[in-house]
């Protein structure tokens, strides 16, 4: 660790400044690593660690902490000796750290950073939590709350997966969402070969596991240290991508000459795939409203050699064209509940809510009707979400295609997922726990073929 800050201490740190300020867990840990001058990326990776962790059992942790402690609730504790509590229940719980050192580290951090009496109430906690007899208390509870607990999912979660699932499969999902997502690296052919940059990571002890059906994209296993510090990584010949969100792209799979209108652009893992795909030929123009997110869309775009793309700062809801204006091919990759990328954001977990996704849904519906008069005649408009429930996927289809009978959907190749819900089989849906990926849905909407003599 730095010198004088302990990884547990570090983890609360990164904790206070996601509760206070930053809605998300990797944003908190980067201005963490920034203030304290953090560049080690064995310090980051182990602060990294401990942060996602504890996050991902949060509800869980909560629920331990909240019945040992007996004259205080978890809520009423400051900021810090809350977050540190959760941090050391989890090392206890998970049995990642022997529980005498977790605790008594625990105490002397409180000690110095708060107040010596404050270190007996947490040493006190602490023992009571090493006690606390989890399991067997799991069992007295009633079974969507013990549900909650065992898969730390809230609860409205838990219920929502099991009635889309089944409750076999929703169950592996949430504990899927337990687990830290593959990584899997994009390689841009804008700058490196395929087989190079496999030559290249192979030789940093990566085993590198291809995709047959997208060949830029593979899985990383193994590897001396995180792919983000290696050359490859440095020189932009990679770039992180998931495997679901590169489906994407393939799917849309545009001509080299085409104009692609990208309505939500920002950050660009899309727009770049896609540029990257056409070898920097035809034009893409990005959309975003944000400024924060175009400017690191900016970022990106530049550092992977993309130039074939035109940024636009702009609500895609109030479009900034010329009526007349056509274009090949509209992707549509709205804001959503996200609760398909629970791995990599568990923190999603404890800030949406079902009102969330009737929210996200209404956005969705209208930006795809904007994308329908873009289209050209003959051109297709790609719609994808990271977001698990219907309302924001099939249901957004089948409401967009009520009132657009010009179109139809059509097969979202390449395959790699399964056929969507709710009968729309040419859709694709994608889960980590089937397909080691993140949670995704893909659909393909054309205009549909009129025959000779049928009218327009
Ligand atoms: C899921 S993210 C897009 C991710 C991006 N396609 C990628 O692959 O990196 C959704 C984006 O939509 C943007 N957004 C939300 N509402 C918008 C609107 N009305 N007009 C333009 N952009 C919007 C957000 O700022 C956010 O950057």
């Amino acid at each position: 660790m730095v010198a004088s800050i302990s990884r547990e201490e570090a983890a609360a740190d990164v904790l206070v400044l996601w509760e206070e300020e930053y809605p998300s867990l990797r944003k908190a840990l980067n201005r963490f690593s920034e203030n304290q001058g953090i560049t080690d990326w064995k310090i980051r990776t182990a602060i990294h660690s401990l942060v996602f962790e504890t996050i991902r059992r949060l509800n869980t942790l909560d629920w331990i902490l909240d019945n040992v402690l007996s004259r205080s609730k978890l809520a009423d504790l400051d900021v810090f000796t809350r977050n540190l509590l959760r941090v050391a229940t989890y090392l206890i719980y998970s049995g990642k750290a022997l529980a005498a050192l977790a605790t008594n580290e625990s105490v002397a951090i409180i000690k110095r950073r708060r107040s010596k009496r404050l270190g007996g109430f947490v040493n006190a906690v602490l023992r009571r939590v090493q006690h606390f007899k989890t399991e067997e208390l799991f069992k007295l509870l009633p079974e969507a709350q013990h549900t909650a607990l065992k898969f730390s999912s809230p609860l409205w979660l838990v219920e929502y997966t099991e009635r889309l699932l089944g409750r076999e499969e929703a169950h592996a999902f949430l504990a899927a969402g337990l687990e830290n997502p593959f990584v899997y690296v994009r390689v841009n052919t804008l700058i490196s070969s395929i087989p190079d940059v496999i030559d290249e990571l192979v030789g940093e002890g990566f085993e590198c596991l291809p995709s047959p059906e997208i060949p830029e994209i593979f899985r990383l296993k193994k590897g001396s240290r995180p792919v983000t510090n290696t050359p490859a990584y440095r020189r932009n010949a990679i770039y992180l991508q998931n495997l679901a969100s590169g489906i994407v792209g393939r799917v849309l799979s545009p001509f080299p000459q085409a104009l692609i209108v990208d309505l939500c652009a920002a950050p660009g893992s899309k727009t770049s795939h896609l540029a990257q795909l056409m070898k920097n030929r035809g034009n893409i123009i990005a959309l975003d409203w944000s400024i924060q997110r175009l400017r690191e869309l900016n970022k990106i775009l530049t550092r992977l050699g993309v130039l074939n793309t035109h940024i636009v700062l702009a609500d895609s809801q109030k479009l900034p064209f010329r009526k007349k204006f056509r274009s090949d091919y509209v992707l549509v990759d709205p804001p959503c509940s996200n609760t398909g990328v629970i791995q990599t954001r568990p923190e999603v977990k404890w800030s949406i809510t079902p009102e969330t996704i009737s929210q996200m849904r209404k956005i969705q519906l209208a930006l795809l009707e904007q994308s329908s008069k873009l289209i050209a005649s003959n051109g297709q408009i790609v719609y994808s979400t990271c977001s698990i429930s219907l309302e924001e996927n099939e249901y957004v289809i089948r409401d967009f295609l009520a009132n657009h009978s010009e179109f139809e959907t059509v097969s979202t190749e390449p395959w790699i997922g399964i056929p969507a819900f709710e009968g729309f089989t040419n859709c694709q849906r994608l889960f980590p726990h089937r397909n080691d990926t993140e949670g995704f849905f893909i659909a393909k909407l054309v205009r549909k073929q009129t025959s000779v003599g049928e009218e327009d």
